[in-house]
């Protein structure tokens, strides 16, 4: 069933663009974003004050993505948090809050209770899951399925894709009906959103040799650094993640202006940073960082825009991702990182699929 890879992650990852198609078919046409599977009406929808992201892991970075996203674009308000602090927190939430609770399994014991906490406050639910009839697609009010296909590898690739590509559709008819975008912004976001599967395959074309070849760099380093400013920093958050959970090594994700008020006086000679530029308005901001970083010896690896002479100039090694809207961009930059991570624990010679210690679904506290 492994479709003649050697792994499921490696398999899951080649099935992005199919899963993309999946998630935006129907969702997504020329004719615009429709989501009327969720039953509500712009009139629901605008009552909407604020949103509250509740997930873990994986799922949790997706919804940092989509408050980048959903509070510029759509100008609504949006707290993310992990679900194993929000079930134990006092939120500040009621009828007027849109809860999204975001779970690829549907059975994520915390996500759960935070799902049970959110609607004995008077929230509604929204539930982004993959798994048909799972428990919290069940006790959600609302349900928009991911569409992924099946995900067997512990470590999450293409139903992050999807949950990501769905804040997209969210934050895209949020906007349109709350009127902060014009209707040819709309129309353009809707046109690179369609294009979205087709820029996936290219980027898995374009970045693998180069995210194989980088891995051997990594396998010899305990330690490393992901930076990146905005939705960026969340791409980096992922990237990290996917390195710690199935290749052992420690990496830490920064926001790349905060390094120097600490983690500036951990890089020394060699050690490993992957600096993710892919956001035009901060990309000043972003080569400052990368030259501090680098006049202290990092090794740098850069996932930056097809065609970036400048950051190739700064950097020990570039991944290029190709040309699309700002707002996409992050969502191509993480496949580059999840087969940097995936290649780095190959090399080390891991367990791929089932690392030491992680379940694929976390049903207990
Ligand atoms: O099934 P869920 O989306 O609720 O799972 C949440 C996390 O346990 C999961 O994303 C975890 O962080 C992954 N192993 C990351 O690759």
């Amino acid at each position: 069933e492994k479709n003649g890879y050697e792994h499921y992650m490696l398999k899951e990852i080649h099935e992005q663009p199919d899963a993309l198609r999946r998630v935006l078919a129907n969702r997504v046409s020329t004719q615009g974003v429709n989501l009327d599977e969720i039953g509500l009406t712009a009139e629901e929808l605008k009552k909407y004050s604020q949103i509250q992201v509740v997930a873990c892991g994986t799922a949790y970075y997706s919804g940092m993505v989509g408050k980048y996203i959903i509070e510029e674009l759509a100008r609504i308000p949006v707290k993310v948090d992990v679900a194993s602090e929000f079930r134990y927190s006092n939120p500040i939430i009621d009828k007027d809050t849109l809860v999204i609770v975001v779970s690829q399994s549907g059975e994520t014991a915390d996500t759960l209770a935070g799902l049970r906490l959110a609607r004995e406050k008077g929230a509604e639910v929204l539930a982004l899951t993959n798994v048909v009839g799972s428990t919290i697609a069940r006790e959600a009010d609302r349900v928009l399925y991911l569409k992924a296909g099946p995900e067997i590898a512990v470590a999450s690739t293409k139903a992050y894709l999807t949950m990501v590509s769905v804040f997209y559709l969210l934050a895209v008819q949020f906007a349109k009906i709350k009127g902060t975008i014009n209707d040819d912004e709309y129309m353009g976001l809707v046109s690179d959103l369609i294009r979205l599967p087709e820029l996936a395959s290219e980027t898995i074309k374009v970045s693998e040799e180069k995210a194989k070849e980088k891995a051997r760099y990594f396998i010899d380093y305990d330690n490393s650094f992901y930076i990146g400013r905005n939705f960026d920093y969340t791409i980096a958050l992922e990237g990290a993640l996917k390195l710690k959970e199935i290749s052992y090594l420690h990496a830490e994700a920064y926001p790349a202006g905060e390094l120097k008020h600490g983690p500036l006086a951990l890089i020394e000679e060699g050690i490993p940073v992957v600096a993710v530029v892919t956001r035009r308005s901060l990309y000043d901001k972003m080569l400052s960082n990368i030259k501090e970083v680098k006049a202290r010896g990092a090794n740098i690896t850069a996932v930056a825009i097809a065609g970036d002479a400048e950051v190739e100039k700064a950097v020990d090694d570039v991944i290029f991702i190709p040309e699309c809207n700002e707002f996409f961009s992050g969502l191509l930059a993480v496949i580059p990182l999840q087969l940097l991570a995936y290649y780095t624990a190959v090399g080390r010679g891991f367990d791929v699929d089932q690392p030491r210690n992680l379940a694929k679904s976390v049903t207990v506290e």
